[in-house]
Formats: C-alpha cells, structure tokens, sequence
C-alpha cells in the first residue's frame, strides 16, 4: 500500500450567544476586570443558553466542518468526540452526534481533558494512516460551565463553553500530519479534578453541601506544569517533523492563559505574534480550546494552503497532546532533504535549545521562588 497522509479538509465551530465579560463576574464573585485581563489575558467568554447541550454544539459545529470538507455524513468512517463534558455520563455522547448527524459509522468519545482534541485528532490520523478508515469527523466540545463553581474566584472566571470540529480525510499527497506527541502525568491528577460524581465518591448529600460536584484546580501546580510543558514538547515535536521552530508559520497553543503562551514564545525565541490567540473573547474552553482557535485563525486568513502549524493543548490528567501538521497540499519543507542547507540549520538550532532547555529546567525552581516572593511583596 502507498503511503497515506491524514489532512485536515474540514472546519467548523459552534459559540453560545450568551457572552459574560469580566465585570459580569466581578457581580458575582470578589474579583475584577483588572485581575483577570492582567494574571489571564481574557476578557469574556460565552456561557451555553438553556438550549445549549454538549451533543447540540457538536452537531452544528460538525455541520459546517462537513460542508467545508465536502461532505454529507453518511461519508464518515468515523466520530471522535473528545470532552469532558457530555450531555450523560452514559450513553456516549458521539453516539448521539452520530444519530443527530444522522451518520452511519462508529463513534466514540475520548477524555483527556483540555488535550482531548488533540488526543482525538491524533487517532483519527492513525486510523487512515493505516487505511483502516478515509474520513473521520473528529470534535473538540466543552459546557465545562456545568463543572463550574460559580462562588469559586479561581476557576470560574478562567472557563468558557465551545465547540470545533474538523473532518480528517485520507490522501496520497504529502502533509497533513507531520509528528506528534501525546503525554500523561497522572502524578498530577490531583491538581485540576472534580472530587465528586465518579465511583470512588458518588454524588450525596454532602457533595452538594460541600461543593464538590465541581472542578477544582491548584492554579499554580497547573501553570508550572504548563510552562514547562508548552515550549518542550512543541520543540521535541516540530524537531521530530524535521522542522525547527523558525520553519513554523503559526504556532496555535491551548488557550489557557496568555502568561503561559508568553513564556513558550520566549523560551522557544520565536515572535509572540506567531502565536495565535483567541482566549481574550472565549477563556479556556478546554477540549474545544485548540480546534476553536485553528478554525478562526483560517477563518481570519492567518493559515493558508501549505503553511505548517505546531498545535499543544494541555490540562487534566494531567495531559498534554502536541501535534505539527501542514495544511491543504503544499510541500513538505527542505529541513527533509539529508544535506540542504534547511538540514544544517536544523542542527544547528536543536543543538543550541537542548542547551538552553537544559539551563531553563536548572532556573525553573529559581524563577518560581523569584515570582513567588515578587506577588508577596
Ligand atoms: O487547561 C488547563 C487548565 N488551567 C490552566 O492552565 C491554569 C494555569 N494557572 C493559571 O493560569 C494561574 O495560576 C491562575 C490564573 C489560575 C492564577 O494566577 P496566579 O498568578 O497563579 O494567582 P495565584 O493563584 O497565585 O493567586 C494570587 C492571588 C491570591 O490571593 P492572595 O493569596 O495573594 O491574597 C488569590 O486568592 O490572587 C487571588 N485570586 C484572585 N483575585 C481576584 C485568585 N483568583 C482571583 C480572582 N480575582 N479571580
């Protein structure tokens, strides 16, 4: 079988109507507009209306994916729905995507937190990568307001609800796909979980007195490991394509914190503007997060055919999922050829940032105590 290369033909992304800016939040919680542009970057986010539900946002969001892509359901191989979110805890909810889409294919939804697309898009590329499956709808989708603690300062004012969706087509052209990397640390688990609603602790009576049907999060703990996570693993990744940093068009990061993209973009050398942002308007949208940006930078015109994208979600788990791609069916970069000079510049910077990642994991725990005692005084 000639080999096969798994691309992104379609895009499609569903937003509530309902938008909460920050001065909304400051009515309900002690907090302010200031506090959360200046420690997140974010200004509003949308929260789902009543007739919102995770099945529903996912549905419109793969409508438009398949009509960029081409296609009519009954094409699809495949449905992936990754979230943590779904309309029930049993069936499936991409059993109900599949049925409302009225497709007839298999369908499965995934869980790997605010990487959950990633994760998806991932195993949707190994399947047609296979030739097991051409087509495959693969959707990101988030009510994680419903997990929300709406009398929690520091979490609710981080969350926002969305869908994406993208269908993954097989072809015999070069690209799509490129490298990828996907990483749990459940040592972690603990620092961003929902303590009740699961068998270890079902729902009772003193769940719901105590709050703990909801997330909870150790802001810092999740931050750190963000930081170091974002630049280390986008550079092992885009280093696996045969790529360095510089050969990336747009750099689409989970959209968690700007603080966070910030600190990737300085540790990688790479201009800030190359990084994509959207989470100024949605927050956090966890497994819709990703996708929710790639489908607005291509609406927007910042990616075109040919243009190579390094793409990191990370979050509960903790996860982190990392994958470079090149759009439509332009070319794969000369860094491939053995000896060009886009050869020898690869070497020479994969050398130089393992010298310096090796100097930034030595400062971390001094950066830490710095900014630590920074916010005290
Ligand atoms: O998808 C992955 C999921 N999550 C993330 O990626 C989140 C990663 N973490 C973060 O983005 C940041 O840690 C936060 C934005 C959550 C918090 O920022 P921070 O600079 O780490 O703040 P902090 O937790 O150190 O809190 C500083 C102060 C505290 O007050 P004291 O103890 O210094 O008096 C908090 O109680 O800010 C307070 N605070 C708030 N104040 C106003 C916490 N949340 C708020 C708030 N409004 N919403």
């Amino acid at each position: 079988m000639s080999q096969r290369y798994a691309k992104i033909t379609g895009w499609g992304k569903y937003v509530p109507e309902r938008v909460v800016t920050n001065d909304d939040l400051a009515r309900m919680v002690d907090t302010s507009d200031e506090w959360i542009r200046t420690r997140t970057g974010i200004r509003e986010r949308r929260l789902r209306t009543e007739n919102d539900t995770t099945s529903s946002m996912s549905v419109a969001a793969a409508q438009q994916a398949l009509a960029v892509a081409g296609l009519t359901p009954g094409d699809l191989d495949l449905i992936i729905v990754a979230t943590s979110s779904p309309d029930y805890l049993l069936p499936s909810v991409a059993s109900q995507v599949q049925d409302m889409l009225g497709a007839r294919c298999g369908a499965f939804a995934l869980v790997a937190g605010c990487s959950g697309w990633v994760y998806g898009l991932v195993t949707a590329s190994q399947y047609i990568q296979s030739g097991a499956y051409n087509r495959i709808l693969v959707v990101g989708v988030e009510i994680i307001s419903f997990a929300l603690d709406f009398t929690d300062r520091t979490t609710c004012v981080l969350f926002g609800d969305a869908a994406a969706a993208t269908v993954v087509e097989a072809s015999d052209e070069p690209g799509g796909m490129l490298s990828f990397e996907l990483g749990s640390d459940g040592s972690g688990a603990m620092a961003l979980y929902v303590p009740d609603g699961g068998v270890v602790s079902p729902i009772s009576q003193r769940t719901v007195d105590e709050r703990r049907q909801y997330l909870r999060m150790n802001g810092q703990e999740v931050f750190k490991f963000a930081v170091r996570t974002l630049s280390s693993s986008l550079k092992r990744t885009i280093y696996d394509a045969g790529l360095t940093p510089d050969d990336i068009d747009l750099f689409i990061p989970h959209q968690a914190n700007a603080r966070i993209i910030e600190s990737a973009a300085r540790q990688m050398r790479v201009p800030l503007d190359k990084f994509y942002m959207n989470l100024e308007r949605y927050g956090n949208t966890s497994a819709a997060s990703v996708p929710l940006a790639l489908v607005e930078a291509v609406e927007e015109g910042r990616l075109k055919d040919g243009d190579l994208v390094a793409m990191c979600a990370f979050g509960a788990g903790l996860t982190w999922g990392t994958a470079v791609i090149q759009m439509g069916t332009g070319e794969i970069s000369p860094a491939h050829s053995l000896f060009s000079l886009g050869r020898a510049r690869y070497l020479a910077r994969r050398t130089s940032d393992a010298v310096l990642d090796s100097a930034q994991s030595a400062l971390l725990p001094l950066y830490t105590f710095w900014y630590g005692r920074r916010k005290k005084s």
